[in-house]
């Protein structure tokens, strides 16, 4: 079915009229000068979902969107977000890759229990540092149901020379199975062999195996049903790359123009242009381009030929007269750009060479026979902490045995990625680091926010497959 433009129109107008209510009021503090206060309501329930194409379906929302609303807040202010569930089930909101305060985390059986059906749970946090970071539900596979929103912290003071600004999420889902995840509960371990395999017993309680994503969408809509990125000739833009997808790693190129990375999963690095960029699940990137080549472009995923409906975004020049636009050509010649290209944009004094660290071997592996993975045999629950010491300083060295990457991802903390081909000063940091098959990766981090934090891949089958710890920091 074809959504008329004015249609499409009038449903975004009523998707944005949601209980977003952002309240300004004085924060009363002893000694210190009050904090900006800033106030949302997000309710988890159930709504019809339509991306623009395929089958209308049931998807678990944020204030019956998806995504959720994207919540923008300035560096230093507080932000309190009171979550209502409305869902049949347990729910959180996970501030992804902000270093929160353990009891804000919102992890079920981590860091909270699960927010039940009808009650509520006050999040309430200092929001920093400045950068791009995505909220999610923490609970079973409702991030791949659809409860996911950008969320962005301001710097305090106006940085960056950019003249325009989006922020895209990259999303993957089963279009031919029924829209959203429908059914992808009912498969099997040997599921993806399709009828065939059917009546083959699932083990009770076994994890849910990865289903065939064949739709990929930006903010809420496939191609070519979302609206242009609307540039000027001469503009600076810039553009929020969020992956909250359950299992889809992206190459991005933009056709006619190269990129600017400026910032990985919040942090800066030292700018570097490329053509081609690969985003992980959880991973975030901030890249900058020069709107330079008038005409019509196209921002798109590089083909995998195992789908269809690749991921597209439209990017139309002001006054340039609408016509198809034009594909990246992902040339063999094109750069590729991933963490293992980036440095920090200036060097880290605190970042000593004499402090070797505690090293904790952490190999991934699974996925052969078996529908569990796991990190060093050991499949989550039932898998004792890592237990380190508030201040230490800790390597964690991923070895992964298995034929897919793994996005490792470290809850409460940033790390820096171990890059024996730039000066130690210079590692970038980041929160989440793809761990390519056969690779070994390590990172480090000083243990400085107490508690029980979430450590696992964020392909989500991975994750509710066992491929999770906690690394506790005691106080
Ligand atoms: Cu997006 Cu445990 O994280
Ligand atoms: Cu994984």
């Amino acid at each position: 079915m074809k959504i008329s433009r004015r249609s499409f129109l009038k449903k975004a107008l009523g998707a944005t009229a949601v209980s977003l209510t952002p309240a300004w009021a004085a924060r009363l503090c002893f000694g210190e000068p009050a904090a900006p206060v800033k106030e949302f309501r997000l309710s988890a329930s159930r709504a019809r979902v339509h991306l623009g194409e395929g089958p209308t379906f049931w998807a678990w929302t944020y204030n019956g969107r998806v995504p959720g609303p994207e919540i923008r807040v300035r560096e230093g202010e507080i932000i309190r977000v009171v979550l209502r569930n409305y869902l049949p089930e347990e729910a959180s909101i996970h501030w992804h890759g902000v270093p929160v305060p353990n009891r804000m985390d919102g992890v079920p059986g981590v860091t909270q229990n699960g927010v039940r059906p009808g009650e509520s749970f006050l999040y309430e946090f200092e929001a920093r540092p400045a950068g791009t970071y995505i909220y999610h539900s923490h609970a079973g596979y409702q991030l791949d149901q659809g409860l996911y929103g950008a969320f962005i912290i301001e710097p305090a003071k106006e940085s960056g020379s950019h003249d325009r600004e989006y922020t895209l999420l990259l999303e993957d889902w089963v279009m031919k199975d029924g829209g959203g995840r429908a059914r992808t509960r009912r498969r099997s371990p040997m599921g993806m062999m399709g009828g065939m395999m059917r009546g083959r017993s699932e083990q009770a309680g076994a994890p849910l195996l990865e289903p065939f994503y064949d739709g990929y969408s930006v903010n809420g809509r496939l191609y070519p049903h979302l609206e242009p990125l609307e540039v000027k000739q001469g503009e600076k833009v810039k553009l929020r790359l969020l992956n909250p997808s359950s299992a889809t790693i992206y190459d991005l190129q933009l056709a006619g123009h190269p990129m600017t990375v400026t910032h990985t999963d919040g942090r800066p690095v030292a700018p570097m242009q490329t053509d081609i960029l690969r985003i992980g699940m959880g991973e975030r990137y901030d890249v900058e381009f020069v709107a330079d080549n008038p005409g019509a472009w196209l921002l798109s995923a590089r083909e995998t030929g195992l789908g269809e409906g690749q991921l597209r975004i439209p990017v139309q020049y002001k006054g340039t007269r609408a016509h198809t636009p034009t594909p990246p050509d992902f040339l063999p010649g094109r750069s590729v750009a991933t963490c293992w290209d980036m440095q920090a944009p200036y060097p880290d004094p605190s970042s000593s060479p004499a402090t070797p660290g505690r090293f904790i071997p952490q190999t991934l592996s699974g996925g052969m026979h078996s529908p569990y993975w796991s990190i060093n045999g050991e499949i989550y629950p039932g898998v004792a902490p890592i237990r380190v010491s508030r201040g230490e300083q800790v390597r964690l060295g991923y070895w992964n045995h298995s034929m897919m990457p793994h996005p490792m991802h470290l809850h409460g903390h940033f790390f820096k990625v171990v890059n024996p081909a730039v000066p130690r000063d210079l590692w970038i940091q980041k929160d989440t680091v793809i761990v390519d098959p056969m690779q070994r990766v390590e990172i480090e981090f000083i243990a400085d926010n107490p508690g029980p934090w979430f450590h696992h891949c964020h392909n989500l089958y991975h994750m509710n497959a066992g491929m999770a710890n906690v690394v506790t920091v005691q106080a």
